[in-house]
C-alpha cells in the first residue's frame, strides 16, 4: 500500500481559527513517505493543531489535505490512514501488556490467533518481549511509553502521527527513547510525524523539520539546514546557540554585503537574502564560532571583529560559555570546549569578539 515515491501528507493553504484566535494562519507543507517529519516550535505555535488536523479530529477553516493523493476532507480518523498517539495517552491501568496492545484489533474483531500474533510481534519490536502479562503499574516510565507506541503501531496505519510522546519522560530517559524511536520508524518503514518543542528531540529523530510558531510554518529542512544554514531570523533564534547581531545595510557588493551594527562595521555574506543598502537586517553567528581575542592577539585575514567588555565564564561541563558585553548593551555568549580555550579573562577586560566571514549568516530583520 506505501508507495516509496508518494507523499504520505500533502498540506495545502491549511488555516485554522478557533473562533477570533488564528491558530494556523496558511500552512503548506510536504512529507514523502517513510520519512520521519519533526513538527519542532514554541509552545502555542499551532503544531498540535496542525496534527489533529491531519488526524482529522478537527475541521480545518481553510485549505486541503491530501492523505497518499486523497484529500480526506470530512473523513473521521478512523477512516484515515493514520493513527494518532495523544500527548497524555495513559495506558489502560486495570489491563495487562497484551491486552493493552490488543484492545484496538479487538474492536476491528479480529481473530484471537492473529491478534496474539500481532500482539507478540509487536512486544518483540518494541524490546518487551515476555512482558505480556504486566500490568502497567509494573513497568517503569519508559516501558510504559513503549506499550503505548505499540498500541498504536499495532494497528498498522501508513502514518503515526505522534504529539509531544517524550514530554513525561526525563531528560536521560527521552534520549532514550528518541534513538528507540527512531529505530522502530526505520524497522517499520512508515511515516511519522513526531510534534515537539525540543530542538534536540526533533535533531535526533527527525529526517526533516519544520519550524512551526505562531501558526505560520517559518522554515523547513534537514536537521543539518535548519541548525547550520537557518534562513530566517527567527529559526536563527530558536536552534541552537545563535549570537545574533542586529544592523542596517551600509552597503552591498554582489555577495557581500557591510554592515553598519552602529558601534562597528563588518562584512557578511550576502546569503539568501542579498538585501540592498539601507535596508535592516539580523546577522547571526553560531556561539561555537566566535573566538575571543585580547589586545594585540592574532588575527587570521578574513576574521571580522568588534569590541566588547568580559562579564564572566559559566562552566557548563563539556562546554564553557563566557559573557560578554557589547558597545550598545547586548549581550553575547561565546561558548568553547571547556579545555580549549587555555587564555584567562577577568571580568571588565576590554577584548574582541571574531569570526571567520563565511560563518555569519545574515537575516531579514522581522520587523519590515
Ligand atoms: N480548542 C481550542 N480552543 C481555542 N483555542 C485553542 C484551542 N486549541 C488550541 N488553541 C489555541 O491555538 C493556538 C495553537 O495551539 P496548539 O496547536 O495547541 O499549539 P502547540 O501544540 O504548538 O503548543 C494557541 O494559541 C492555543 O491557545
Ligand atoms: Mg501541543
Amino acid at each position: 500500500m506505501v508507495n516509496a515515491a508518494d507523499s504520505a501528507v500533502e498540506v495545502i493553504d491549511l488555516a485554522k481559527n478557533y473562533g477570533p484566535v488564528r491558530a494556523l494562519r496558511s500552512i503548506n507543507l510536504t512529507v514523502e513517505s517513510g520519512q520521519y517529519y519533526a513538527l519542532l516550535g514554541p509552545s502555542g505555535g499551532g503544531k498540535t493543531t496542525l496534527l489533529r488536523l491531519i488526524g482529522g479530529f478537527i475541521k480545518p477553516s481553510g485549505g486541503r489535505i491530501l492523505l497518499h493523493g486523497h484529500d480526506v476532507n470530512g473523513l473521521a480518523p478512523n477512516h484515515r490512514p493514520t493513527t494518532m498517539v495523544f500527548q497524555s495517552f495513559a495506558l489502560f491501568p486495570h489491563m495487562s501488556v497484551e491486552k493493552n496492545i490488543a484492545y484496538g484489533l479487538k474492536l476491528q474483531r479480529l481473530p484471537k490467533s492473529e491478534i496474539r500474533e500481532k500482539t507478540g510481534a509487536m512486544l518483540e519490536l518494541v524490546g518487551l518481549a515476555g512482558y505480556n502479562s504486566r500490568m502497567p503499574h509494573e513497568l517503569s516510565g519508559g516501558q510504559q511509553q513503549r506499550v503505548q507506541l505499540a498500541r498504536s503501531l499495532v494497528l498498522e496505519s501508513d502514518i503515526l502521527l505522534l504529539d509531544e510522546p517524550l514530554a513525561s519522560l526525563d531528560a536521560k530517559l527521552r534520549k532514550e527513547m528518541c534513538l528507540e524511536l527512531k529505530r522502530i520508524q526505520e524497522k517499520v518503514g512508515i511515516t511519522f510525524i513526531h510534534v515537539t518543542h525540543n530542538q534536540e528531540e526533533a535533531m535526533t529523530v527527525a529526517d526533516r523539520i519544520a519550524i512551526i510558531a505562531g501558526g505560520d510554518l517559518i522554515e523547513e529542512g534537514t536537521p543539518r539546514d535548519i541548525y547550520e544554514r537557518p534562513v530566517e531570523r527567527f529559526t536563527a533564534e530558536f536552534i541552537g546557540e545563535n549570537s545574533l547581531l542586529d544592523g542596517r545595510v551600509a552597503s552591498a557588493n554582489g555577495d557581500r554585503v557591510s554592515v553598519d551594527l552602529g558601534f562597528a562595521k563588518i562584512e557578511a555574506p550576502a546569503g539568501n537574502i542579498s538585501p540592498a543598502a539601507g535596508a535592516a537586517v539580523t546577522l547571526s553567528v553560531r556561539s561555537e564560532l566566535l573566538r575571543l581575542i585580547v589586545p594585540g592577539g592574532e588575527l587570521g585575514g578574513a576574521m571580522q571583529t568588534i569590541p566588547a567588555t568580559y562579564v564572566e565564564e559559566i562552566y557548563l561541563g563539556l562546554t564553557t560559555s563566557h559573557l560578554v558585553t557589547l558597545p550598545n548593551g547586548d549581550e553575547m555568549a561565546v561558548r568553547h570546549l571547556s579545555e580549549g580555550q587555555s587564555a584567562h579573562f577577568h571580568p571588565g577586560q576590554d577584548i574582541r569578539i571574531g569570526w571567520h566571514m563565511v560563518d555569519a549568516r545574515l537575516h531579514r530583520t522581522q520587523t519590515e
